[in-house]
């Protein structure tokens, strides 16, 4: 990170006091929608994307050159119907188990249609976002904090502003919803009612989820809830304002993440994009639908069969966009539990690829490296 007072150029870039820039954004607590609102029609320059968001066409054409992928490639999609209620062995259940196997070994990511999930829930929801995020500046800033150990619910712009490389077109509110106890009130009130009955679906949907995950795995399906994999989450709302200059920046850094498994409701605007095999793939939106993801922590007590997949969210002259991410970790749990490669999944001919771990030093050292474009998992190998 560039943190050098006083202004000029060497060659090329630009030398500034970031660190004090940053801390001046952050004091607005009023995020990249104060700026977006204050009418900024340059992007200032905390925002830069330095790692080459969109490359230069004719390297973005040598990046697909080298890989063997088709051109034409489709984003998995499975239906979920008849596999939401119940654990009962059917055709259609293995049909579906072969399909969540086959995506995450490859992808990482799948969207799930027919999930049970009402429509007007999802839509609901992503309003409930947008009216926290318009509303009035007074009524936001109090619960502008950086204090996640204190606070279960807060919003702010970047959690991870001072140590990433760059700064994100991105607002986003954190909701720790489990563990218990949870005091609903603390919730913001134009979006409570909604939160709370979202999560109450996906809360279901994660257990449907980790049951066919298991299974997926060749293990019983309650393997992945009994380690424990269910028994935190938090949900985290974006807001990512429309941008004057998207080129220049991007609404969220490549990066994978550090739970266990990711589920995302994503509104119609687009710019999610996937890493497979060596190439950007959008996440097309699809209404009714939710994006799921393997989070690294699966990738490691998977023993790399399940793949955590790089992502990011490209800036947009057109917005905002919302997402609502569910995260399944339990890094908040005082939980001194180790995970590591599950034992039935190992032999002599796989043995064990990570290391063990407990989830909160797993968390902490992403947190500590920031959005930096390495992956976490890296540091855990044998
Ligand atoms: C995340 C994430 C994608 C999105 O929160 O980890 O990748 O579409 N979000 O907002
Ligand atoms: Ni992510």
């Amino acid at each position: 990170m560039v943190a050098v007072s006083g202004a000029g150029e060497v060659s090329g870039e630009i030398i500034y006091d970031r660190t004090k820039e940053l801390k001046e954004f952050d004091e607005t607590k009023a995020g990249v929608k104060g700026l977006v609102d204050s009418r900024v029609v340059k992007v200032p320059r905390i925002f830069f994307n330095h790692s080459n968001v969109r490359l230069p066409l004719h390297e973005a054409e040598s990046i697909q050159n080298h890989s063997n992928a088709p051109t034409q490639l489709s984003f998995p999609i499975i239906d979920l119907q008849e596999c939401i209620s119940d654990n009962k062995v059917s055709n259609r259940r293995k049909e579906v188990i072969d399909q969540i196997r086959e995506a995450s070994e490859t992808w990482g990511f799948f969207q799930v249609v027919n999930h049970g999930i009402p429509t007007s829930v999802l839509e609901e929801m992503l309003q409930g976002v947008r009216r926290f995020f318009e509303q009035d500046i007074e009524l936001k800033k109090p619960l502008y904090s950086r204090d996640a150990t204190s606070k279960r619910v807060f919003y702010n712009s970047n959690f991870t502003l001072y140590s990433s490389p760059s700064a994100n077109w991105r607002d986003s509110l954190y909701c720790l919803m489990s563990p218990a106890p949870f005091n609903p009130d603390e919730l913001p009130p134009v979006c409570r009612d909604i939160l709370l009955e979202y999560d109450k679906e996906v809360i279901r949907m994660g257990n449907v989820l980790f049951g066919l995950l298991s299974e997926a795995l060749g293990l019983n399906f309650k393997h992945l809830t009994d380690m424990g994999c269910a028994d935190g989450h938090s949900i985290l709302c974006h807001y990512y304002p429309a941008c004057p200059e998207p080129e220049l920046t991007i609404g969220t850094s490549k990066h994978s993440d550090n739970d266990f498994l990711t589920v995302l409701l994503q509104d119609q605007i687009g710019g999610l994009q996937v890493l497979h095999q060596n190439q950007w793939v959008d996440v097309p939106p699809t209404p009714g639908a939710l994006i799921v993801n393997i989070g690294d922590l699966l990738q490691l007590i998977s023993n790399g069969r399940f793949k955590s997949v790089e992502h990011r969210v490209l800036a947009n002259k057109i917005g905002p966009r919302v997402s609502v991410a569910c995260f399944f970790s339990t890094s908040y749990l005082p939980s001194t539990r180790i995970y590591g490669p599950i034992k039935e999944l190992l032999s002599e001919q796989n043995p064990p690829i990570y290391r063990e771990t407990t989830v909160k030093e797993f968390t902490t050292y992403g947190h500590t490296k920031g959005l930096n474009g390495i992956s976490a998992l890296e540091y855990f190998k044998l």
